[in-house]
């Protein structure tokens, strides 16, 4: 009766979260499984920015209700940012869901798991649902201290949960709930447990790490909380990179871009979300910046930084965004020439503000738009990516790719590297020559000794 499943939807947040549940139940003597067919229990951990997400998370909860047929005990619970956005009512939807728990009571999972699973085996009537979802003071503390899995390389660690923006079209406001920071101090002290258990690289996560404790911590010498933060994690020994997603445009201020150029833990690579490069639909979506002071902030990096790597988010379809809209935004998006990007095809969300804008644009004209940007995107990063062939990278050794006898790593500049060598090398830094290249992943050979292998 004690082996839980966990499968997570969306964000990094998300997986982050996820684990934190998972070593909080493992503390109460549950078993973490890998698949769902061998769980007594399944909690779906799940995403709401988009519907398509959520209905994948409702289609997988309507399928693994039959579980309860051949064995009523299963348990059957949903977590996260469609728990908090949707509430009892999903309960109404799917009257099989035995547990719906809010992004602020992941912690709460292990005494709710516990008590349902007593009551079950008590001789009563089956008991009702648990639905979780208050705010509560603290949480963000509540996700956090945990060490690493042995041979872990790299970890996610969360600083901050919330966001106070309004974009006109997400929800995460009302998932996520206002802004609360980690205490410096806790962040670097769980840092420091996970680089002594053999991390190597950490990537902090927060909704707006450029938003992270502002309104808790002074400015230092002219430096944000978070590049306080930043410098903070730099002196912890034994941690080889640093990474953060997802800064904010407006936040993203000259102490940061100097960060890229102190700090040389922290690696080339910027994930800065442009959601539109049109300023009309920017001011539509109640983005608080112009497409020229993102190209002032990606011109600063690269002036610092020249081999600077730049991913982003962009939505197309926003409601109002006309053909030249859209025709600009593409422009902007191909000036900038990505490395990475998550494209979007708006998706309409209840109770935000674009919810209601008129002027929705139809599905195949999104799909359109969607294929433009993704075209730009491949001859972008495949050009980068041909660019390093013949140089030499530096790649964190990850393990055993997925296919072949190979290993799999990553450069600074966030490219998968794929290459002969030991599975000792893992969680080692090694030079690689790039012999080939694809708009995904650069192929190389080991420089050992300084001398070509
Ligand atoms: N439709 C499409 N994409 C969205 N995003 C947020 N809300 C929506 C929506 N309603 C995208 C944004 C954000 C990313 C996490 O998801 O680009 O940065």
């Amino acid at each position: 009766m004690n082996r839980v499943y966990i499968k997570t939807y969306g964000c990094q947040m998300n997986e982050r979260d996820s684990e934190q549940v998972a070593s909080s139940l493992r503390d109460r003597g549950y078993s973490i499984v890998d698949t769902e067919h061998d769980a007594d229990v399944v909690l779906l951990n799940t995403c709401s920015v988009r519907d398509q997400a959520e209905q994948k998370a409702i289609g997988k909860a309507g399928y693994l209700k039959k579980r309860k047929v051949e064995n009523p005990n299963f348990v059957l619970g949903v977590m996260g940012c469609m728990a908090q956005n949707h509430g009892s009512s999903l309960v109404d939807r799917l009257p099989d869901l035995d547990l719906v728990v809010g992004t602020q009571k992941f912690h709460r999972v292990p005494d709710h798991l516990d008590n349902l699973i007593q009551s079950m085996n008590g001789q009563g009537p089956r008991p009702s649902s648990i639905v979780d979802l208050a705010e509560e003071a603290g949480s963000q503390n509540t996700i956090r201290d945990h060490i690493g899995k042995a041979g872990q390389v790299s970890a996610f660690v969360s600083i901050m949960q919330g966001c106070n923006m309004n974009c006109a079209f997400c929800i995460v406001p009302k998932t996520r709930g206002r802004e609360r920071a980690r205490p410096i101090e806790e962040i670097v002290d769980e840092v420091t447990g996970l680089a002594e258990s053999g991390v190597k690289e950490i990537t902090l996560l927060g909704q707006i790490v450029t938003s992270y404790g502002r309104r808790d911590f002074p400015v230092v010498g002219g430096k944000s909380p978070f590049v306080q933060l930043l410098e903070r994690i730099q002196d912890v020994k034994g941690i080889e990179r640093i990474r953060f997603t997802s800064p904010h445009p407006r936040g993203f201020k000259q102490d940061l871009v100097e960060a890229y150029r102190d700090l040389s833990k922290l690696c080339e690579y910027v994930h800065l979300p442009l959601q539109a490069g049109c300023n009309k639909t920017l001011r539509a979506m109640n983005r608080p910046y112009t497409k020229e002071r993102y190209r002032e902030i990606v011109d600063s990096l690269r002036a610092v930084v020249p081999s600077m790597y730049f991913s982003t988010d962009i939505i197309v379809g926003f409601p109002g965004e006309t053909e030249a809209d859209f025709a600009e935004s593409a422009a902007f998006f191909d000036e900038i020439a990505y490395d990475m990007a998550y494209i979007f095809k708006y998706s309409i969300r209840t109770g935000t503000p674009a919810e209601t804008m008129p002027d929705q644009i139809p599905q195949e004209e999104k799909e359109r738009r969607n294929q433009v940007l993704l075209d730009m995107l491949h001859k972008s990063s495949l050009a980068r990516n041909e660019s390093l062939v013949g140089t030499t990278e530096q790649v964190l050794v990850e393990g055993p790719a997925k296919k072949g006898d190979k290993l799999v790593g990553k450069t600074r500049g966030y490219r998968n590297a794929i290459f002969d060598g030991s599975e000792r090398l893992k969680g080692q830094l090694v030079d690689l020559k790039i012999n080939r290249a694809t708009a995904s992943t650069v192929y190389g050979d080991l420089v050992l000794a300084g001398v070509d292998a």
